[in-house]
């Protein structure tokens, strides 16, 4: 069992950190980069791109990823370098995320220690919460927060990151094909909690809906307090949506784009398809709160939704009310300096990139 791999960081010492820095986050459906150029305090979106593949609307099993561990190391590759070679960036290094679907992220208890005998204790937990052998997992942790136990004594809360080494070896030979190097891998939870910068003033669950997986999260003031995971995300919704309608998964998702929750008529058809959907996902975001709460002793106060699936018409109203819980927003573009010419596609944008630019800002810290 290695441990400690994300702060494989001290790598990044030997790069010259001045200029910019890749973020690349590769879903299940499409690959995002972000180039961020850090001048002075502020940092400025130099560049980004995102690639969807619509080859795995009619072959699933054509998504770059699946939720089965297995990521298609020459198709991923060979976007990748697709997409560098269109938009040129001044950077070859870059920090990757590692999905949320494939990673085990938990909270632990136990009593306050030093950092080193800290490990040793997260790797012995491990071993009863991470479903694989030892040698197989990479682990890391972060001090989430410092309390007194029930009889006064110190105790420290931890998160506990696991991630198979498959996967690890994956994303090497993936960016490696393609000529990056990687400063570093990170589980892209924490990219977006980086990226919410702000936004998560109170403790705030954040719901990102992806192709083929929703990732859940919970953070307070950039800490990341607990990550849920569902294996539902937009992708099945299509295919719902052309399964009843008899209409082409492209046909589908051209529909439930343009039409979303908000078709009136015939089209209230498309919500009532949509809508179970959607109650799966809620139902995991209420089952995360009530976790939280008990281990926290608070609720969520407010929602953040994004990823692609958030760009659906009326979703924000539908979680809204559902949830009950009001709409927080991400800071525009993680609050970095854009071309004003970007503004009419930020909300997309917004989206699209946030883990990107979380993984990215990463690098500067
Ligand atoms: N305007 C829209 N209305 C509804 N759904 C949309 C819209 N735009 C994109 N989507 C959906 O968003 C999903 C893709 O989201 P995203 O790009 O965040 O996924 P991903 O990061 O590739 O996947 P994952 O996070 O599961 O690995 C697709 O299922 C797509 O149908
Ligand atoms: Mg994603």
């Amino acid at each position: 069992m290695k441990l400690g791999f994300l702060d494989f960081f001290g790598d990044i010492a030997n790069f010259l950190r001045g200029g910019s820095v890749l973020g690349v986050d590769i879903g299940t459906s499409s690959i995002k980069i972000a180039e961020i150029l850090k001048k002075g305090d502020s940092f400025r979106l130099a560049n980004y791109g995102i690639l969807e593949t619509k080859s795995y609307l009619e072959h699933p099993n054509q998504a770059i990823q699946t939720s089965s561990l297995r990521i298609v190391e020459k198709d991923a590759a060979e976007l990748l370098k697709t997409m560098l070679r269109e938009i040129k960036p001044k950077t070859r290094t870059a920090i990757a995320s590692i999905p949320a679907f494939v990673s085990f992220v938990t909270p632990i208890e136990m009593p306050l220690m030093k950092p080193d005998e800290t490990s040793k204790a997260v790797a012995f937990e491990a071993r009863q919460l991470i479903p694989l052998p030892p040698s197989e997992v990479t682990l890391d942790w972060l001090k989430i927060e410092e309390f007194q136990g029930s009889r006064g004594q110190s105790m420290q809360r931890i998160l506990l990151m696991g991630v198979p080494n498959e996967i690890v070896r994956k994303y090497k030979t993936i960016f490696k094909t393609a000529d990056v190097k990687i400063a570093a891998f990170e589980i892209e939870s924490l990219a977006l909690v980086r990226a919410l910068a702000g936004a998560d003033n109170v403790l705030t669950l954040s719901v990102d809906i992806g192709a083929e997986a929703t990732n859940i999260l919970v953070s307070e003031n950039g800490v990341l307090k607990y990550n849920g995971v569902t294996d539902y995300g937009g992708i099945y919704i299509t295919q719902a949506v052309g399964r009843s309608l008899g209409v082409s998964s492209m046909r589908a998702e051209e529909l439930k784009r343009r039409r979303g929750l908000t078709g009136t008529g015939g089209e209230m058809e498309l919500s009532t398809l949509i809508v179970p959907f959607l109650d799966v996902i809620i139902q995991e975001c209420r089952h995360v709160v009530d976790v939280c709460e008990r281990r926290y002793g608070k609720r969520a106060e407010k929602l953040i939704l994004t990823g692609g699936g958030a760009n659906l018409l009326g979703i924000e109203k539908y979680f809204v009310s559902q949830l009950n819980l009001p709409l927080g927003q991400a800071p525009q573009l993680s609050n970095l300096v854009y071309e004003p010419d970007l503004e009419p596609a930020r909300k997309g944008l917004d989206n699209a990139l946030l883990v990107a630019i979380g993984l990215a800002k990463r690098y500067f810290k």
